[in-house]
């Protein structure tokens, strides 16, 4: 089949790209590099840098006749979300409406995207169910938010399907350290360079840590259902401190190392933890890396780049 990733020089995106690649799909890029990286992009992919909201994504995508679009392409930092919240709403949403109205009218069967677990906002009821929706503390939580209200429009008035995932916090190779879910690859630069770690508050404040490869596959397995339409966590429904966090890596980097704790940061939320229910029932996925194997390859990777 014909695919489009938009964000594909990305974290995540590139990641699908390979697997789309490799189940023998013809694939395209788009992406502007403001934080992917050219040579993280297959290069038996097509590619066009291009920002996604550029009006000339329709000339190339009615050209390229995607049969369906993956839309990673995002302002994907909580920071910049708050120092330039006209930034993030362009590109999150203006970028958006570019891709959606593209979509319907080259006819794509279904955009698959992701929201994100900062929809939850501050929300403690454990898991995190879809059919929850908090106050998100950040400008990127609300165009993740308001996404996914975009997506169910498009849908509902134009009939583009839609598949919407909240990812949990992705980690694995490639990450760079700016991004949402950036504490993994922030520890592991450091910890090469033999430097010290910094925990905002006790160090017991949780996460949900999904590795790229489950996130992936769970993206692979939403061709397989071509009815599902609307929004499922990608997540792995297990629990993780940061202190538990350092303990791993204590086993892994073979080095003793200093954690600074510091205060809390303003915005940051307590406990994140979604549920897997609907993403086990309705997408037929688990996620099968756990995080003892997952740390230990994004560790390795950022090791081998030294
Ligand atoms: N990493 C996580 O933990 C996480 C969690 C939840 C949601 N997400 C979402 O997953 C998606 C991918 O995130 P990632 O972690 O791979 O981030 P990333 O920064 O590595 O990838 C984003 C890609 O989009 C490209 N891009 C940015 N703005 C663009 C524009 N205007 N036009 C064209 N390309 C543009 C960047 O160059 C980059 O290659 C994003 O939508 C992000 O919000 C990520």
């Amino acid at each position: 089949m014909n695919i489009c990733v938009t964000g594909g020089a990305g974290f995540i995106g590139s990641h699908l790209v390979d697997k789309l690649i490799e189940q023998g799909h013809t694939v395209l890029v788009i992406d502007n590099l403001s934080t992917g990286c050219r040579e993280f992009v297959n290069p038996k992919a097509q590619f066009v840098e291009m920002d996604i909201r550029d009006s000339e994504l329709l000339t190339v995508l009615a050209k390229f006749k995607p049969e369906y679009v993956f839309h990673e392409a995002a302002q994907t930092m909580v920071p910049v979300s708050m120092h330039d919240p006209a930034f993030d709403c362009d590109v999150n949403l203006m970028g958006l409406i570019n891709v959606l109205n593209t979509c319907y009218k080259i006819n794509v069967k279904k955009i698959i995207m992701p929201s994100s677990a900062a929809v939850y906002g501050d929300l403690d009821t454990l898991p995190l169910t879809e059919a929850m929706v908090g106050h998100p503390s950040s400008f990127y939580g609300l165009t993740k938010l308001t996404t996914e209200s975009y997506l169910r429009l498009y849908y509902e008035a134009f009939g583009l399907p839609y598949i919407c995932f909240r990812y949990a916090n992705v980690y694995g190779p490639r990450q760079g350290n700016g991004g949402e879910g950036g504490v993994i690859s922030i520890f592991c630069e450091r910890l090469q360079k033999q430097q010290d770690i910094t925990i905002f508050g006790d160090g017991e404040q949780t996460r949900d840590f999904v590795y790229v490869d489950d996130v992936v596959a769970a993206n692979l397995n939403a061709l397989e259902v071509p009815d599902l339409v609307g929004v499922i966590n990608v997540s792995t429904e297990v629990s993780t401190s940061l202190n538990e966090l350092v303990a791993q890596f204590k086993n892994i980097v073979g080095h003793d190392f200093v954690v600074h704790y510091e205060s809390e940061r303003a915005g940051d939320i307590k406990h994140s933890l979604l549920s897997t229910k609907k993403m086990m029932a309705e997408l037929n996925y688990s996620p099968k890396i756990n995080l003892t194997t997952g740390l230990a390859n994004t560790y390795h990777y950022f090791d081998s780049k030294l």
